[in-house]
């Protein structure tokens, strides 16, 4: 734990459909601005099956995936790259418990929705997975690395 702490991470977080279509975006990425993390990649996209199915083929035995693959594929996304130290860890706990029944009230899915199949946000659950899901979602020549010209005072 205190070595992910400190290491820089790059993690992939996407607001799904129905936060895009509630009005939830800005809500959403000021949450990880405001934390402190730098935005690397930022898009809308309509994602197609196919790469929904890559995305979330290590669930693709379980009951709910033909719903998940619908539902994310129902209309546009916001995929973003998020870099910093800990990042992977802390974009999870900012997001919250996968049924936002039991997030935490602060988090994302326990302050904005209530269904696990409309859970308004995904972020990697590991910095392997974050590196995977980056390449998945974004072309090379699309994400930016960037440093801030004052102080280091974003990770
Ligand atoms: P999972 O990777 O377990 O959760 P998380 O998004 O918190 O990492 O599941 C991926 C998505 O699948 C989850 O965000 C919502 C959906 N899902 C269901 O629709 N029903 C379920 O019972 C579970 C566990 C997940």
């Amino acid at each position: 734990l205190v070595a992910s702490l400190e290491q820089v991470e790059e993690t992939y977080v996407m607001i799904k459909p129905d936060g895009v279509q509630r009005g939830l975006v800005g809500e959403i990425i000021s949450r990880f601005e405001r934390k402190g993390f730098r935005l690397t990649g930022l898009k809308l996209f309509q994602c197609p099956t196919e790469l929904a199915e890559e995305h979330y083929k290590d669930l693709q035995s379980k009951p709910f995936f033909p719903k998940l693959i619908k539902y994310i594929t129902s209309g546009p996304v916001v995929c973003m790259a998020w870099e910093g130290v800990g990042v992977v860890a802390s974009a999870r706990k900012l997001i919250g418990s996968t049924n936002p029944l039991q997030a935490e009230p602060g988090t994302i899915r326990g302050d904005l929705a209530v269904q696990t199949g409309r859970n308004v946000v995904h972020g990697s659950d590991s910095p392997e997975n974050g590196q995977r899901e980056i390449a998945l979602w974004f072309k090379e020549g699309e994400l930016c690395q960037w440093t801030p010209a004052q102080a280091p005072w974003l990770w």
